[in-house]
């Protein structure tokens, strides 16, 4: 059923807040990527996430507080080393997933017996957290496949018509999702790279993380259900290029695209761009810059979309810092098409 969207300004908070009461889902900012929130403890309200989406039901919700203190009602238990995190990095782009309370319901977790909850760093997410007065399960507000909104028109690119309201708080900070930690292993297990970066966890000498499973094959079991999704994925045919001199080699494997019409482009830094003459150019910013690439990132997948092209290499980056993330997504773009010079 087609719904009409509205768009809300930041100033109609308020507005957000009543359709949220009212049972209803609203995409709204945070300081990563724009989530679609619906009340975390109505089970009715969540499916409607679900839908709108069109997300597998078996990819648990992420929770969003205002305050520590509503955790107390979410979840059985939170470890030492885990209130560390949260002291050091709440409000931020942190999901820590513990043991679940009965009170979440089981659409939102997917049926494990955990969930994973973090306190947003955006005050416009905050603000609208703390007038419903409940907690917001949300995922990306994207269609499930497409990439993570970085600004209000995407989400209404993905979803005009299919949700009520969309509330435009501008371009979100980060660009890429929350790093997902699993709380409820020993040691922790990184489920997600993203904005808080495993170097920053490890320089906590009383946190320790596994990163084994992030990097497990995709079609392993997956210990974080949205592992085993294509995510981020443009429509043109993506191929992730590492290593040296890969102009030569792009230009090489462009060469049959070109001859029989395909529109071929390339993801480079922005000085990179004049080697590749032939090609159109999605520029990421400074050469090195990661934090600039990871604000534009999912932008460019759907900038690829808007040009209409057939083929896209991508000059892989170091997966350094915010680079793990970054490379993380890259694959997924890429369907794990990679090409080493
Ligand atoms: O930055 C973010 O995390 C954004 C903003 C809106 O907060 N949200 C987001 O949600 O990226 P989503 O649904 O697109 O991704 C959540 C990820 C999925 O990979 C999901 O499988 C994992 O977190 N996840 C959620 N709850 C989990 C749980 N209980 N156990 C394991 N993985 C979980
Ligand atoms: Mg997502």
């Amino acid at each position: 059923m087609e719904v009409k969207t509205m768009m809300f300004t930041a100033e109609e908070v308020e507005k957000a807040a009543a359709l949220l009461r009212n049972g209803e889902v609203v995409a709204f900012p945070t300081e990563t990527v724009y989530g679609l929130g619906a009340n975390a403890l109505d089970r009715e309200a969540v499916e409607k996430i679900f839908q709108a989406k069109g997300r597998p039901q078996d990819n648990p919700l992420i929770v969003h507080c205002f305050t520590r203190a509503q955790l107390t009602d979410l979840v059985t238990e939170i470890p030492p080393e885990a209130k560390i995190l949260m002291d050091k990095f709440w409000p931020g782009p942190l999901t820590l997933v513990l043991p679940k309370s009965a009170a979440i319901p089981q659409v939102v977790s997917a049926g494990l017996d955990t969930v994973g909850i973090r306190i947003p760093d955006h005050p416009l997410a905050l603000e609208l957290i703390q007038k419903t007065g409940f907690p917001l399960a949300a995922p990306s507000a994207n269609l499930s496949g497409r990439p993570s909104p970085t600004r209000a028109e995407h989400v209404w690119a993905d979803l005009q018509g299919k949700i009520p309201a969309i509330l435009d708080g501008g371009e979100t900070g980060w660009g890429l999702e929350s790093t997902v930690l699993d709380c409820t292993v020993k040691p922790f297990r990184l489920l997600r790279p993203g904005g808080v970066t495993l170097e920053e966890l490890q320089a906590l000498t009383s946190i320790q993380v596994d990163t084994t499973i992030y990097g497990a094959s995709l079609d392993a079991t997956p210990a974080s259900p949205g592992m085993k999704y294509q995510h981020y994925a443009p429509q043109a045919e993506v191929f992730l290029v590492l290593g040296q001199n890969t102009p030569a080699k792009i230009g090489e494997l462009s060469e049959d695209y070109l001859e029989v019409g395909k529109r071929v482009g390339v993801m480079t830094w922005d000085e990179r761009c004049q080697l590749y003459p032939r090609l159109t150019c999605l520029p990421m910013g400074p050469s090195g810059d990661l934090s600039i690439l990871a604000t534009k990132l999912y932008h460019l997948l759907r900038e690829s979309d808007r040009l209409g092209l057939d083929v896209l290499f991508i000059e892989g980056v170091s997966e350094e810092h915010l680079g793990l993330a970054i490379m993380n997504r890259l694959r997924k773009a890429a369907n794990e098409q990679v090409i080493h010079t």
